[in-house]
């Protein structure tokens, strides 16, 4: 792979080459057979989780009260626009790494690793999140069957507790070794190269959305609007309620929107790109924001919003209902549902390590194929082991706030590789273009620090205030992405070496999003 000519002495910025990395894409030109419908239905399929199933819980309860509905509007906009940027990133680079090989291509590679890095949040991390509200959904199951694990084996190491100016994280000495237990199972299926299939994430897709929309059409009635008063509870400071809470509760449930990249990187596989991505973007987005109100309405008509920060708040509400079968039916509609994100987001994580792998800015047994599986199976379960940890020492309210940083410092990062690739190739081909000229990518840059700021200030204010632990994890994340770059990706770069070429015996495979989007997309045509 040849590289763009980086100026002399900026070894750190050399580039890929965007027509190498396009004729990579053409090696590899996927079927375009989604239409606008099938976007949507992707798009929901990887979105709706563990963000609207626990977090919601966790938002209105210490940050936003009822309000958390205001903060799923302002979540939304952090996606819409940072998602059309993308789309156009994907449209005229649909291969290899997705965000990862954007940042290699138009801001290099010192930009390429802290995107690669900051994708372990959104995926990695993301899927420890996710198995942390499934353990606490299968508990809440199982309680009804009259089944009980010892807490101490679904609580994790670190955990979280109420104090009067938020939430604060203490060692609570247990270990969540069913949510660590769940990610194995999910890497034991990646290994033997299960993934999901159009027809699965049809099915899941159809469950995941009758559980909300059974729950809303059914908590209706148990309702009480008593509980909405005061709709934005007055501030009891920090971030505790309040105009700030609302804001900080939209960057907790971000992460219900984490995933709907999967459409915006679909956009090699769309019939009609320049229409159906947006609407698929905009649809799949708009439709979980609508579900995700209307769940936050029952959630806290229903239960009084200081009471929800626990780890089923869902089930909470249908156990407050009280109609027995209603209950088994939600719980295992929810346990199936985040089962198939765990999945989709362990998997999206050993694709980012494959692509980087390849580009030898990770070890190479990230990227080794197994013989008869034909999957990178040494790094997924080294990544399993890792992700599976994370879930077991870590509590959901921290692994979300990881995902919501480091999602939304990747979206505009995004935003700002479409300013660049803008400038520096005016005329490139691209399927389908970002609207309203640089106001989008902007307002993208601008909603991403929207999310960040209230992210940052409360780890600021929690170590001023004697909880080091986020903002110590945070660090400490960073300071071990830069030592393996610098003990390892910079001295291994094949860019750097002058090495890179096509790796025909590899294979120039889909990124993460695009691998997703394909599995799921094949077949709905
Ligand atoms: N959006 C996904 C979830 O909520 C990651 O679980």
């Amino acid at each position: 792979m040849s590289a763009d000519a980086a100026p002399r002495g900026h070894r750190l910025f050399i580039r890929k080459s965007i027509e190498q990395v396009q004729r990579e894409s053409q090696t590899h030109r996927l079927k375009r057979t989604l239409g606008a419908w099938n976007l949507v239905l992707l798009g929901i399929g990887c979105i709706i989780g563990a963000g609207i199933y626990v977090m919601t819980g966790n938002a209105a309860a210490n940050f936003a009260g009822p309000a958390v509905m205001l903060s799923f509007v302002v979540a939304f906009f952090a996606c819409v626009f940072a998602g059309l940027c993308y789309a156009e990133l994907a449209s005229t680079m649909p291969v290899a790494g997705s965000a990862y090989t954007y940042s290699y291509t138009t801001l290099g590679e010192l930009f390429a690793w802290v995107m690669g890095w900051l994708l372990v949040l959104e995926y990695g991390v993301a899927a420890s999140t996710v198995a942390a509200g499934w353990s606490g959904n299968v508990v809440s199951l199982l309680a009804n069957f009259g089944l009980a694990i010892p807490p101490d084996l679904t609580t994790s190491f670190i955990k979280a507790v109420q104090s009067p100016g938020g939430l604060t994280f203490v060692a609570s000495g247990g270990f969540n070794l069913l949510g660590a237990l769940g990610i194995l199972g999910v890497t034991g299926l990646l290994v033997l190269g299960v993934s999901e299939s159009a027809s699965v994430n049809n099915v899941i897709v159809f469950i995941k959305v009758g559980v909300l929309l059974l729950f809303i059409g059914f908590g209706i009635g148990f309702i009480n609007v008593d509980n909405w008063h005061p709709f934005i509870p007055p501030n009891e400071g920090g971030f505790k309620y309040g105009v700030p809470g609302v804001f900080r509760a939209a960057s907790v449930i971000f992460f219900a929107y984490v995933g709907f990249e999967a459409v915006s990187t679909a956009a090699a596989e769309a019939k009609n790109p320049q229409k159906d991505i947006p609407v698929g973007i905009l649809g799949s987005l708009g439709v979980c924001t609508v579900i995700y109100m209307a769940v936050a309405a029952v959630l806290t008509g229903v239960v009084p919003f200081r009471e929800l920060g626990v780890a089923a708040p869902i089930a909470l509400a249908v156990d407050r209902m009280g109609v027995g079968w209603f209950q088994i039916l939600i719980k295992v509609g929810a346990v199936a549902g985040l089962t198939s994100v765990m999945l989709i987001l362990t998997y999206g994580q050993t694709r980012v390590f494959y692509a980087m792998a390849r580009d030898g800015l990770l070890p190479r047994f990230f990227s080794t194929l197994h013989e008869k599986f034909r999957t990178p199976w040494i790094g997924t379960l080294v990544l399993g082991c890792v992700i599976a940890l994370a879930a077991a020492m870590l509590p959901i309210e921290i692994l979300g706030d990881l995902v919501s940083l480091g999602t939304a410092t990747a979206f505009a990062i995004v935003c700002i590789s479409v300013m660049r690739l803008r400038k520096t190739h005016p005329n490139l081909e691209r399927p389908f273009t970002a609207p309203f000229g640089v106001v989008t990518p902007i307002l993208g840059i601008f909603f991403a620090l929207v999310m960040i700021a209230p992210l940052l200030l409360d780890m600021v204010q929690k170590a001023t205030h004697g909880d080091p632990i986020p903002a110590s994890l945070l660090g400490g994340y960073l300071v071990l992405g830069a030592l393996i770059y610098a003990g390892y990706g910079y001295r291994n770069s094949r860019m750097g070496q002058g090495l890179a070429q096509i790796d025909d015996d590899q294979g120039a495979g889909p990124g993460p999003e695009q691998a997703i989007a394909k599995g799921i997309g094949d077949g709905h045509a």
